[in-house]
């Protein structure tokens, strides 16, 4: 039985007071939350002060990038033993708004996902399609690429210890969500792509989903059997919509 698990991704947003009242209002209605394992991602600056706010709560903490060095001469990024010093668990990695602009290639999201394990860190791997690889019936292939190219170098059982987020790009902060078929099409083909490797892993490995899910899309897209929860972008920035979602993981 794979627990459910929703990530609020907060990308670039927010201010310390701003950050406050979310929190503050995630811990209010945690109450209406059962059996999900709810993490929040701050950008870096932020980290520590959540965290103090999020003391003794079941809230986790992850971060939304890593370095994949281990320490040293390497300007304005961040290690894994930093992230676990202020009491990070997870770290997104691979993340579509990295991969283009931030020259996260392939290997780069290898050897980030290697530097947070090996560190103590679980990963969210991040993969998904262009809306023109969809169109040219690219998805599954472009997935596999994604996936192939951290386990090609981290072998299969990696994915014991790591959380994967399957995240179409057309439908990140676009407001058009894949439906919940859609979805469930590309979550099967990446368990099955486990399952061909190791049948033990692909059951228990959770999946989620990520692409403009809303407390009004999320019930459905999370019943799906391949969905096990969520990765949240705008929708996770107000603490009641956040927690609707979470709740309906449940
Ligand atoms: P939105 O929920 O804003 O579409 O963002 C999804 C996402 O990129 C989460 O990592």
């Amino acid at each position: 039985m794979r627990k459910p698990f929703v990530a609020g991704n907060w990308k670039m947003n927010g201010s310390r007071a701003s950050i406050k009242t979310l929190v503050s209002g995630i811990l209010n209605g945690m109450g209406r939350v059962n059996n999900v394992e709810v993490v929040v991602c701050p950008p870096f600056v932020y980290i520590s002060e959540v965290a103090q706010l999020l003391e003794g709560s079941t809230v986790a903490l992850g971060s939304q990038d890593v370095a994949k060095e281990e320490s040293g001469a390497h300007t304005g990024k961040i290690s894994v033993s930093m992230l676990t010093d202020v009491g990070c668990k997870y770290a997104i990695i691979g993340h579509s708004e990295r991969r283009p602009y931030y020259l996260d290639r392939d290997e780069v999201v290898a050897e980030k996902f290697i530097a947070a394990q090996k560190g103590g860190v679980i990963p969210i791997l991040c993969v998904g399609e262009l809306l023109e690889e969809r169109e040219a019936g690219q998805t599954e292939a472009v997935v596999e690429e994604q996936l192939q190219g951290v386990v090609a170098r981290t072998g299969i059982k990696a994915l014991e210890n790591a959380v994967i987020a399957y995240e179409p790009v057309w439908a990140i902060g676009t407001g058009k969500t894949a439906s919940p078929a859609q979805a469930q099409e590309v979550h099967a083909f990446i368990r099955n792509w486990v399952r061909k490797e190791d049948a033990n892993i692909a059951d228990k490995v959770r999946i989620l989903y990520g692409g403009s899910v809303k407390a009004a899309n999320a019930k459905e897209l999370f019943s799906q059997t391949d969905i096990d929860g969520g990765l949240i972008g705008g929708a996770s920035l107000a603490a009641d919509e956040f927690i609707n979602i979470c709740a309906a993981a449940g």
